[in-house]
This record gives structure tokens, C-alpha cells and sequence, in this order.
């Protein structure tokens, strides 16, 4: 059955909004938990803007399924999680300016550090996940990483402005992950999927696990967190 691991970022930009100490993600983790996911996922972006370094040390102490950090493929990065030592690191491309992740890594493009970063983190024991988009050749060379994981970027399909394009992108998702199944990958899939749109995945039998976190956290803010996992476990496990 697939799982659900539910990304706590947007509790901590809540709490960076007045630089204090509420709310805690790591609270947030632990109902997210209680509420039956399976991971908890946080951002370690090089600005800082939401999660913290502490965030990422004291949820290593406390989750009891699995922490997945994501993070850019960078050296300081890689050297916090070789020293924090997540269950996974899920390896995204990251820009100063943008809201949040545009698009998939140019692993292709940027073969050799990109390989580098998962070598030295499969070193240390880390499961390495890399967020791509829905295209053989990032696919492909994924799997010349060594990288064990792909996690598809859904946002083009999340995105898309009508049903034809829907359709489009979802086919590109189903191809994408046929692809990376018959490499050997094993597959995620993140971004943009919410109580909408997430249904129509489900069918799709070699998807290991959802990464969901802003539709989860904005129904958190009106229904409370609870319930938001549930519905969405609801969704996912039919
Ligand atoms: N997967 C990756 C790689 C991401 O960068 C994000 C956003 O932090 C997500 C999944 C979750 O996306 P969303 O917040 O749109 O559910």
C-alpha cells in the first residue's frame, strides 16, 4: 500500500512570521504521526526562510515512522545530513527567489555533483531520492547516480489549467514512472497534489509513497491537522 509522508514546512513558516517559537513543526510532526502517516518531510533550504537547523535535529530525535529531508545537492547540505542522518534525502534543485520548488533537478545536466552528493550520502547510511520531472533522459540518468529513489514532480500535472493539459501530464507521470520502475527505480511522486487531484493517482500500483504538503497543512488550519491526514490516508488508501 502506498504511503503518505506529510511535508511540515508551512507550520514553520507560520512560526518564522514572528520569529518565536510557535507553532513547532515538530508538534505538527508528531500529530501528523498520530493521525496514521507514515513520514514526515522537511525542507532544509539554504535561506532558512521555514524549517530550521534545530527543527531537523530534535525531529531526528522524536518521529517515530521516517524523516525524509529535502535539500539542495550542495556540500553544506549534505554535510548536515551526513551528520543529522534522515532515513532519506530527497535531493531538489532550489532558487533563492522562487515560492516554492519549480520543477524537477536537471540531473542530466548537472551529472557530477548531483552524483557526488548521493554517494556521499548513501556513504553515510541515507536512502537518496532524487525530485525529478516525468522525462527519460532525467530519468535515466537518475538511475546512473546510484540514486535508489526518484520522486516525480507532479506540479505540472497539479498545474494544469485544463482537462486536456490534465490529461497530457498525467500520461507523462504514468510513462515517466513505468520508465523509472523498468530502470529499477523505486517511486515517488510530490507537489501541488491535493484532496482534488490526488484521486486520479491512485490506481497507478507503483507509486511508493505521496509527498503532500500544503493542501494538507491549509485544510489543517480550518479542520485541524488530525483530520486533514486522515481524509487525505482516506484518499490514498481508498
Ligand atoms: N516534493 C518536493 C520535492 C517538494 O519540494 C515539495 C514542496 O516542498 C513537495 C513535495 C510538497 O509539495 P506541496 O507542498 O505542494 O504538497
Amino acid at each position: 500500500m502506498a504511503k503518505l509522508s506529510v511535508n511540515v514546512d508551512h507550520i514553520a513558516t507560520v512560526r518564522q512570521a514572528r520569529l518565536i517559537n510557535e507553532p513547532d513543526p515538530v508538534t505538527a510532526a508528531a500529530l501528523a504521526e498520530l493521525a496514521g502517516c507514515q513520514g514526515i518531510i522537511v525542507h532544509l533550504r539554504e535561506d532558512r526562510r521555514h524549517i530550521q537547523d534545530r527543527d531537523v535535529e530534535v525531529l531526528r530525535k522524536t518521529i517515530t515512522t521516517k524523516l525524509n529531508l529535502e535539500m539542495a545537492a550542495v556540500p553544506e547540505m549534505v554535510d548536515i545530513a551526513r551528520r543529522i542522518r534522515p532515513d532519506m534525502s530527497c535531493l531538489v534543485p532550489e532558487k533563492r527567489q522562487e515560492l516554492t520548488t519549480e520543477g524537477g533537478l536537471d540531473v542530466a545536466g548537472n551529472y557530477k555533483p548531483i552524483a557526488e552528493a548521493v554517494q556521499r550520502l548513501q556513504e553515510a547510511g541515507i536512502a537518496v531520492s532524487l525530485f525529478v520531472d516525468a522525462d527519460h533522459d532525467q530519468i535515466k540518468a537518475s538511475r546512473d547516480t546510484g540514486a535508489e529513489y526518484i520522486e516525480i514532480h507532479t506540479g505540472h500535472y497539479a498545474d494544469a489549467k485544463t482537462l486536456k493539459e490534465e490529461d497530457l501530464r498525467f500520461d507523462e507521470i504514468v510513462k515517466g514512472i513505468d520508465y523509472a520502475v523498468s530502470r529499477g527505480l523505486k517511486v515517488n511522486v510530490g507537489h501541488g497534489l491535493n484532496y482534488r487531484n490526488t484521486q486520479r493517482l491512485v490506481p497507478i500500483k507503483d507509486i511508493q509513497e505521496y509527498s503532500i504538503g500544503h493542501s494538507i497543512i491549509a485544510r489543517a488550519m480550518l479542520v485541524g491537522l488530525d483530520r486533514a491526514v486522515r481524509e487525505m490516508l482516506a484518499i490514498i488508501h481508498g
